[in-house]
């Protein structure tokens, strides 16, 4: 059970032993050097941790090294990262890398980009992190068990130059639905779940603890990586007392804007806050999710030691520099339309499914509720809804037609959001888990520019393995 990170050859000793050697004319050819290798090993295997209080019951978990959140992988950008993954659980299991840009061999689909890891066995994952930004991983061979069970953790990219902040601090949020005697309620994929709002559960963790109380000192600037690792609750957070700056979603740099009133955060989905500490010693104010008006609760409450840091608080809040996303050129770029269908009040009543065209009460029975494109999928491999040219530029027209919330993920890309209901949004936000409201329109544009079938899926969880979910090609 461990965590480390054997540097090989880092970059700064490297320039170190150059300098070392300094008034030698060239550095030779061999010593080139190569991008700092950083490796981490992952253990998933059946453990318990106290989730709901510290001294009293232990919750039994899934969890990686022994904890939930698995253990914060933290690297600088334009590192290559190494893990190795073993696997303790009695199923198979596969680690995917969400949102970042990784080649298709390393994006952790089951048969779709690798056979899964078989109980017992080990598999490394490799590839270079060529953008910065709050990321997370996951399994994805049955998610909605085994991340509800607490097998995810939080990846940190590091800018070359992070914006200066006093503290950098990282809520992996959770939801859990626990019995009363503390432990995990066994009822993974039951029909009502998948075919509604999926499993929205009764106990909300910050860093796998039910948490009260977030210590602050008056005039701190705290960079906050917010990050849904739930199956299916979505966040709406207020900061009372307080208006924070949003600096970037799912990783990626967004001009910096002031929250005013609630940010929506659903499945999947990270957001970066600068938020500066603008009370006073003394004060609290509460963090409250009102996202679903008949379960609103409070978070947490932020509340501030005797000590002040600083007078005048921090004001000027800079954009983070650019990720290196190819920008779609909108003008030329192809438009596709996807239809996301099914779900209770939905009124779909045929789709297509292994082949066959049936009812939504035989897709029921199957354990199917949902469709992309009239198809509900029954695995990670199927023929693609679309094939794409590499390098092109796309657009894709995400109509959802349910009566439901769904936040949709591409793999091996960021897309811009570039309108809603027929809208242009202001920021035009880089994204890889769009979330889309009931009966929402929403437009996409990227450069499909890693080859491969990747998963273009819900992260509700439930609604995945009902069918939400379809292969898009970049050949
Ligand atoms: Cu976060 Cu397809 O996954
Ligand atoms: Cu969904």
């Amino acid at each position: 059970m461990k965590n480390t990170f054997n540097n090989g050859l880092s970059r700064r000793s490297f320039l170190a032993a150059a300098g070392a050697a300094a008034g030698v004319a060239a550095v030779p050819a061999w010593a080139a050097p190569s991008l700092p290798l950083r490796q981490f090993d992952l253990a998933a295997a059946p453990g318990s941790t106290h989730l709901v209080d510290s001294d009293g019951t232990k919750t039994k978990v899934w969890s990686y090294n022994g904890r939930v959140p698995g253990p914060e992988i933290r690297i600088r950008q334009g590192e290559r990262l190494r893990v190795a993954v073993s696997n303790g659980l009695a199923e198979e299991t596969t680690i995917h890398w969400h949102g970042l840009r990784v080649p298709h061999a390393m994006d952790g689909v089951p048969h779709l980009t690798q056979k899964p890891i078989a109980p017992g066995e080990t598999f490394v994952y490799e590839f270079d992190t060529p953008d910065a930004g709050t990321y997370w991983y996951h399994p994805h061979q049955r998610s909605f068990e085994q991340v509800g069970r607490g097998l995810y953790g939080p990846l940190i990219i590091e800018e070359p130059n992070p914006p200066q902040v006093d503290r950098d601090v990282t809520w992996v949020l959770d939801d859990w639905r626990l019995l009363k005697d503390a432990q995990i309620s066994e009822d993974f994929g039951n029909r009502h779940d998948m075919s509604h709002a999926g499993r929205i559960g009764n106990t909300v963790t910050v860093n796998g603890r039910i948490t009260d109380i977030f210590e602050a000192m008056a005039g701190e600037r705290i960079r906050l990586r917010l990050i849904n690792a739930a199956n299916a609750r979505i966040f709406g957070l207020e900061f009372d007392g307080h208006t924070p700056w949003v600096i970037a979603y799912d990783g990626q740099p967004v001009d910096p804007h002031q929250v005013t009133g609630r940010l929506d955060i659903g499945p999947a989905m990270r957001i970066d806050l600068i938020l500066d500490l603008t009370g006073s010693p003394g004060d609290a104010f509460a963090v409250r999710d009102t996202f679903y008006s008949r379960l609103k609760y409070r978070l947490l409450n932020v509340v501030y030691g005797p000590k002040r840091l600083r007078d005048k608080p921090m004001r000027e809040v800079a954009a983070l520099p650019d990720n290196t996303m190819p920008e779609p050129n909108l003008a030329s770029a192809e438009r596709h339309h996807i239809a996301f269908g099914g779900g209770m009040m939905g009124g779909m009543s045929m789709a297509k499914m292994g082949g066959r065209d049936v009812g939504m009460m035989e897709m029921m029975r199957n354990g199917k509720a949902w469709t992309v494109n009239g198809v509900a999928a029954t695995g990670h491999v199927m023929d693609p809804i679309l094939t794409l040219a590499r390098n092109r530029s796309y657009i894709l027209a995400l109509d959802n037609q349910t009566a439901w919330y769904h936040p949709i993920h591409l793999h091996g890309h960021s897309f811009r959001v570039i309108s809603r209901n027929g809208e242009p949004t202001r920021h035009k936000e880089w994204q890889d888990t769009v979330l889309m409201a009931p009966r929402e329109q929403v437009e996409i544009a990227f450069v499909a520019d890693n080859p491969g079938g990747w998963m273009f899926h819900c992260h509700i969880l439930e609604h995945q393995a009902g069918g939400m979910m379809g292969v898009i090609q970049v050949t």
